[in-house]
C-alpha cells in the first residue's frame, strides 16, 4: 500500500485517550512530557491532531476557549508540536490553519517560542507583549508577607471565579474550577474579608509551576508567589508579563533566574481583554 502523503491525513479532535501519545509527541521535540498538563489541556480545552499511519501522532495542539460557549471571547492555542520526522513539510501550517478557520470569529492568543513565531506571523498574528519565564529555589528573606494569605476553600470558589473573570477579561471557569483537583495549592490574599488576589502552584515534571497569579497590586503578588513558594521543596516556575518590572526583580532577588522570554501573540484582537495590571502570569503558557 502506497503511504498516504501527509496532506492528506485528517484531522482529528484529540480526547484524554491521547495523553500518552501527545507526551509521546513533546518528548519528540525535546520537550519534558509534562503529562499533568496535557491532562488539564486535553479535558478543560480542546485537542487537535493528526494520526501518524505508523504509529503515534504526527502532530498535535490545544485550544481553550474562554467566554460564552456559543460565543467564546478568547481561545488560547497552545502545546502546537509537529513530530520531529516530519517537520518543515507544512503540517504545521496545515494545522493552525485549521485551527484559525475552526474558530471563526473567536480572537485567538498564544505564546510564542522562537521556534513557532514565523510561522504565526505567516498566518496573521500579531505580537502584543513578552513573558519571561522564571525557574530557580525561591530563597525568603524572612521578612513578614505585608499582605494576608490563606488557603482557598470550597466556599472561596465563587468570588474566586468572578475575580478571575474581571482580570482576565474573560469567564474562565473550566480552569477555575479544575484548579482545587489540578494544584497542590490554591490560595487566595485578603483584606477586610474580601479576596484581593489568588495563585494556584501546580506540579510539573520535577518543578511547581506558579499560575494563574492574580492580585490587587506587586505587594499582593509576592506575598502569594511567597506564601506558595513556602509550601513546596521543588523548584518554581513562573510566566511573569515583562510589564511587571517590579515582581520580576523582587522574584530574581529571591532566587529565581530568567530562562527565556516568549512572544504573546494574537489574532483578531490588538490587546488582551482584562486588567493587565492585576494579571501576573498564565496558569501556563499553553492556556493563557
Ligand atoms: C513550530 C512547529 C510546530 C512548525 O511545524 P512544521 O510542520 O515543522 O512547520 P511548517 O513546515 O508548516 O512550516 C511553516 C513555516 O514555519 C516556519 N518554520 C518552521 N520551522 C522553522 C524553523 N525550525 N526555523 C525557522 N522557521 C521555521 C517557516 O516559515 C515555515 O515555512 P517554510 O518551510 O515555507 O519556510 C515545529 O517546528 C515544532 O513542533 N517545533 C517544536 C515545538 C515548538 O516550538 N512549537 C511552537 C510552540 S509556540
Amino acid at each position: 500500500m502506497p503511504t498516504p502523503s501527509l496532506a492528506s491525513l485528517p484531522i482529528r479532535r484529540l480526547t484524554l485517550r491521547d495523553l500518552n501519545a501527545c507526551a509521546d509527541l513533546s518528548e519528540d521535540r525535546g520537550w519534558p512530557r509534562e503529562e499533568h498538563k496535557w491532562g488539564l489541556l486535553l479535558t478543560a480545552g480542546k485537542g487537535y491532531g493528526i494520526d501518524d499511519p505508523g504509529g503515534g501522532l504526527v502532530a498535535a495542539c490545544v485550544v481553550t476557549e474562554y467566554g460564552p460557549r456559543e460565543q467564546p471571547a478568547l481561545a488560547a492555542v497552545g502545546m502546537v508540536l509537529v513530530a520531529g520526522r516530519h517537520a518543515r513539510r507544512g503540517v504545521g501550517r496545515r494545522l493552525m490553519r485549521h485551527i484559525v478557520s475552526a474558530m471563526g470569529a473567536t480572537p485567538l492568543t498564544l505564546h510564542a517560542t522562537s521556534c513557532g513565531r514565523p510561522l504565526y506571523e505567516e498566518l496573521g498574528f500579531k505580537v502584543i507583549g513578552r513573558a519571561e519565564m522564571l525557574r530557580g529555589r525561591f530563597v525568603p528573606t524572612g521578612d513578614r508577607p505585608e499582605v494576608a494569605t490563606r488557603a482557598a476553600t470550597a466556599e472561596d470558589l465563587p468570588e474566586v471565579a468572578r475575580l478571575d473573570e474581571e482580570v482576565f477579561g474573560a469567564d474562565r471557569t473550566p480552569i477555575v474550577t479544575r484548579l482545587p483537583a489540578f494544584a497542590d495549592h490554591l490560595r487566595v490574599a485578603e483584606e477586610n474579608g474580601r479576596i484581593i488576589g489568588y495563585a494556584a502552584a501546580w506540579p510539573n515534571m520535577e518543578t511547581h509551576v506558579v499560575g494563574p497569579l492574580i492580585a490587587r497590586d506587586t505587594t499582593t503578588a509576592e506575598a502569594l508567589l511567597a506564601s506558595l513558594a513556602a509550601r513546596t521543596d521543588r523548584p518554581l516556575r513562573t510566566d511573569i508579563d515583562v510589564r511587571h518590572e517590579e515582581l520580576l526583580s523582587w522574584a530574581k532577588a529571591h532566587g529565581l533566574a530568567s530562562v527565556t522570554s516568549n512572544a504573546v501573540m494574537a489574532y483578531g484582537i490588538t490587546e488582551l481583554p482584562g486588567d493587565r495590571n492585576r494579571r501576573f502570569a498564565p496558569v501556563t503558557v499553553a492556556a493563557a
